[in-house]
């Protein structure tokens, strides 16, 4: 009988990493979930037969003591500061236990010349990962997550208000993955390094998706109707810096606000829906009504009552009176590397040429 090679999943309580961590077990792989927290999460993991390694996943000690004995692992960077101290604490101690394969969770947008430095950071661990010669990788190239839609499941479900800065409402500019079809995607280059070493894949969700569309499901699943409004980023900074989401930084915001711009202009759209959830994940990709479903039937603030209401006029409230943050300021006192020549998805030959883009489908 063969033995199932153990895997190392990074950021396991988190969204890619958890489905990661879950469908492994369930198709008999042992899993060491890594986590910092030993919480609800790491219980959840550990009763579905994952061990549970709990340290500090910057820290090159615990990031050796969780690679002994694992032979694959799932390579997830926080959204937070310091990629490339992650990335590189990963790599030395994936090199010195001489990791078999990576699947590493990449970003579409991804370019040495990108605006955000969370993206180039993202960039330059590719590379990093890409030189090590004991390792075979995986990239998944996520574009943007279904999940992100729900950061503004409050004012939808209490006040009707899809509020985001996504821009015109019926532009068809994003077809939303879950985070199990990522997982999936995951699970599919973890278990059969033969087959996807040395490749990329982009799971999407089945459709391209307006903001109008993901108001219309929101409107059919929450059982009242919900009006997309297109918001500022001015508006969207104050939202991010009243009611901060959990696990985003200051620093993180600062990133949000190029991502939406991304979205805005289309990068999301190019080469969307791909079929890399049933070519590698071996599922039908799920739409945007059944993650809706599950996400709304999981979350109380979701559930329509007068004192959720109250709350989320009060956020209302909170989010006009709050000054708006200046995110190039914070760029500059954090310390972020900034470069002068960046440039946006569509403004970079490099990016539209790697991704079968034409310049004509972004706007400038
Ligand atoms: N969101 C998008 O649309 C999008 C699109 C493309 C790519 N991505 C990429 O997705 C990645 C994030 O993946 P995700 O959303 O699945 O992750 P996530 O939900 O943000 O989870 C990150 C996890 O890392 C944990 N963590 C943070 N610092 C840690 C530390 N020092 N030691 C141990 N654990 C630590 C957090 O723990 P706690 O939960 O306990 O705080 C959290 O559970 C990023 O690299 C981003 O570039 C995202």
């Amino acid at each position: 009988m063969s033995v199932k090679p153990k895997i190392l999943v990074t950021s396991a309580a988190g969204k890619s990493g958890m489905q990661t961590a879950l469908q492994l077990l369930g198709k008999g792989y042992p899993v060491r979930s890594f986590v910092r927290r030993n919480d609800h999460r790491a219980k959840h993991l550990a009763e579905a037969g994952a061990e549970i390694f709990l340290g500090d996943q910057y820290t090159l000690a615990d990031m050796r003591q969780a690679m002994a004995g694992v032979q694959r692992a799932y390579h997830c960077a926080p959204t937070a500061p310091n990629g490339l101290h992650f990335g590189t604490v990963f790599a030395v101690a994936a090199h010195e236990n001489r990791i078999e394969h990576v699947v590493t969770l990449s970003q579409w947008l991804a370019h040495p010349g990108h605006p955000s430095v969370f993206t180039r950071e993202v960039h330059l661990n590719n590379a990093v990962l890409g030189m090590m010669s004991d390792t075979t990788v995986t990239e998944v190239n996520v574009g943007w997550f279904a999940d992100n839609y729900f950061m503004v499941l409050e004012p939808a479900a209490q006040l009707g208000l899809l509020t985001m800065p996504l821009g015109n409402g019926d532009e068809k500019k994003n077809a939303p993955p879950s985070n199990e079809d990522i997982a999936a995607v995951n699970v599919g280059a973890l278990i059969d390094p033969a087959s996807h070493a040395g490749k990329t894949y982009r799971p999407t969700g089945p459709d391209l998706l307006s903001p109008n569309d993901i108001a219309r499901t929101l409107t059919k699943v929450l059982g009242r109707k919900v009006k997309y409004q297109d918001i500022s980023e001015a508006m969207f900074l104050k939202a991010l810096t009243a009611l901060r989401p959990p696990n985003y930084s200051e620093a993180a915001l600062t990133q949000l606000r190029l991502y939406t711009e991304e979205y805005r202009r289309g990068a999301f759209a190019v080469g969307g829906p791909t079929d890399a959830v049933a070519r590698v994940g071996g599922r039908a990709p799920e739409g945007f009504e059944i993650i809706a479903r599950r996400v709304v039937a999981e979350r109380p603030e979701a559930v329509r009552t007068f004192a959720n209401k109250m709350r989320a006029l009060r956020n209302f409230m909170k989010i006009a009176l709050t000054p708006k943050p200046d995110a190039d300021e914070i760029e500059t006192r954090l310390g972020h590397v900034l470069i002068p020549s960046s440039a946006y998805c569509g403004e970079s030959l490099d990016w539209l040429s790697s991704h079968g883009a034409d310049p004509a489908d972004l706007a400038a």
